[in-house]
């Protein structure tokens, strides 16, 4: 009987999801293997949803994920989980590839030492460590050290924000034809990588989670950049917060969404409060908000997203053809100025949670809201950056 392993994607979508699958189909086939894909993530595993891969057809270039993707876990009851190993046991599924963000991947915890390829993708980069090996970090920041450079989709979206908040191709121009204060929301539940790509696209300002807005301050920084320039492009993630530690915007919603609460929003939030701020200063009717949501998990896989989505998908399959137990994670590495493909095993984890990274200040400077040179130089890996042009009154 032929060898059968499984592949499932959780989560928010991302654009080379179905590069991932249809590489990881097209090794399976490849080798004989046959290649199950469950509809919906763990939801698929659960419902008995399921499609034989090699009949599907599948088209690398398309975003989003042939297979469906929801954020339905296995639950905290045994019961879940026990179900889960009973239908992979019945379907003959002899290893499983994950694909997803902290949840999703964390859920493949539950089922012990089943065979599992864990490969992260989330458009907020939050899964990796900055410093693989503590004990090496160097005052110089290495990215040989990066476990996981980039989480799959995080290249895609990157290059969209870079793009929306540059003067060649984004907002800029209208911000300076209009003297507008342009608000960019960005995603970003919990991590501000997102937001902080947008540096290379050289806004004016970067707001993320990870260090709450001392508004006031903030506030006399908009009024000294506005008298300046006459217009400022601002960015803030979705799960920016206020200095006391609460959300700028977030809905509590804890619906089949791995218990998150809801963003979207903050940009409005912030603008409605600068409105108010800045009326004694200016005349405010030019305060809008951009926000792009989904359009930065939409459309195509950019080149690098795809490529390595590409090699991730074939690589997960071979590993399940070899011995293990167990989830392992599949990472992306720089070595010697080239990104490849790396192992890391994840014996002894419970869940991902203890990979779960944020952006620190090495790479984001709080005190001028912008992105700092070490920040440019990990991201100057991922996504080009626009050069700024000092006539539209950028950066002194
Ligand atoms: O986790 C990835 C992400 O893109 C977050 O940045 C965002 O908050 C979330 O997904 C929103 O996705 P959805 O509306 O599909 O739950």
């Amino acid at each position: 009987m032929k060898k059968r392993i499984g592949i499932l994607t959780g989560g928010g979508d991302v654009p080379p999801l179905n590069a991932l699958i249809a590489s990881a189909a097209e090794t399976a086939r490849a080798a004989g293997v046959e290649l199950v894909g469950f509809i919906k993530g763990w939801q698929g595993i659960l419902e008995e949803n399921y499609v034989e891969l090699a009949e599907w057809p599948l088209r690398a270039g398309i975003g989003g994920t042939i297979l469906k993707s929801s954020r339905v876990g296995l639950g905290s009851e045994d019961s879940g989980r026990e179900r889960a190993l009973r239908v992979l046991d019945k379907l003959g599924i002899e290893g499983l590839i994950v694909v997803g963000g902290e949840d999703t991947l964390s859920n493949a915890f539950l089922l012990g030492g089943y065979r599992q390829v864990l490969i992260a993708k989330t458009i907020d980069n939050d899964v990796g460590k900055m410093d693989a090996r503590e004990n090496e970090k160097t005052a110089e920041f290495d990215l040989q050290n990066v476990l996981n450079y980039f989480t799959l989709g995080f290249p895609t979206a990157a290059e969209k924000i870079i793009s929306f908040v540059s003067l060649e191709e984004g907002l800029r121009t209208t911000a300076y034809s209009h003297e507008r204060i342009i608000i960019v929301e960005s995603m970003g539940m919990h991590a501000g990588w997102l937001a902080l790509a947008a540096g290379l696209g050289h806004p004016d300002f970067i707001i993320i989670p990870e260090f709450p807005l001392n508004y006031e301050k903030f506030l006399e920084a908009v009024i000294a950049g506005y008298r300046r320039q006459r217009h400022l492009i601002v960015v803030v993630a979705e799960g920016a917060k206020w200095a006391d530690g609460s959300f700028i915007r977030a809905e509590e919603d804890h619906g089949p969404s791995y218990g998150h609460p809801r963003f979207g929003g903050a940009a409005e939030a912030l603008r409605i409060r600068l409105k108010e701020d800045l009326a004694p200063h200016f005349d405010t009717r030019n305060i809008n908000v951009v926000n792009p949501s989904y359009l930065y998990r939409s459309g195509a896989p950019n080149a690098l997203d795809r490529a390595w989505a590409e090699r991730l998908g074939c690589k997960a399959v071979e590993m399940l053809f070899g011995p293990g137990t167990g989830p392992a994670l599949l990472t992306v590495q720089m070595r010697r100025g080239e990104f490849e493909v790396g192992e890391y095993p994840l014996s002894g984890f419970t869940s991902v949670a203890e990979l779960h990274r944020f952006v620190d200040d090495r790479f984001y400077d709080p005190e001028n809201l912008r992105i700092t040179e070490t920040g440019q130089k990990y991201l100057k890996e991922i996504a080009n950056e626009f050069i700024p042009e000092k006539e539209y009154g950028l950066h002194e």
